[in-house]
């Protein structure tokens, strides 16, 4: 019965990991923050975009899209071009984990007044 205790941390502790590992900052993500604000929640300008609370997909597909050359931005080309695919995952999901200011007028009851 002694070993009961480490038996229940190991359990606990094996089953927090990919829940830490989801929500930790990649390291990348600190460089983008110098645009796109602290989470990519409060961009320095107004024609940066809010990544924070962005759908994952669309900041992966936005992602590959730099870095392949179909979506064209000096500034994000080579961003994107440093990002290997992992990367480019891991920061989608962060940023689309984190609190911000986007939403969805459609959904019924959501707030739809603009920030
Ligand atoms: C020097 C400033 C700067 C830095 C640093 C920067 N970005 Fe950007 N980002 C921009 C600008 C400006 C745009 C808008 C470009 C456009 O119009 O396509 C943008 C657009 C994006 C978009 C598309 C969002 C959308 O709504 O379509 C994504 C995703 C993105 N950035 C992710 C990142 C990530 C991840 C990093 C860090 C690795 C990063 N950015 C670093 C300036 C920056």
């Amino acid at each position: 019965m002694k070993s009961l205790p480490k038996f229940l941390a190991l359990g606990l502790s094996l089953f927090a990991l990919p829940v830490l590992a989801e929500t930790a900052a990649p390291e990348k993500a600190a460089q983008c923050a110098a645009c796109h604000g602290q989470a990519g929640a409060k961009p320095i300008m107004a024609a940066y975009p809010v990544l924070a609370g962005q759908y994952a997909n669309y900041l992966e597909h936005a992602l590959k899209d730099y870095k392949s050359g179909a979506r064209k931005n000096p500034i994000m080309m080579s961003q994107a071009a440093a990002l290997t695919d992992e990367e480019i995952r891991a920061l989608s999901r962060y940023f689309a984990a984190q609190e911000g200011p986007l939403y969805t007028p459609s959904i019924p009851g959501h707030k739809v007044e603009p920030h």
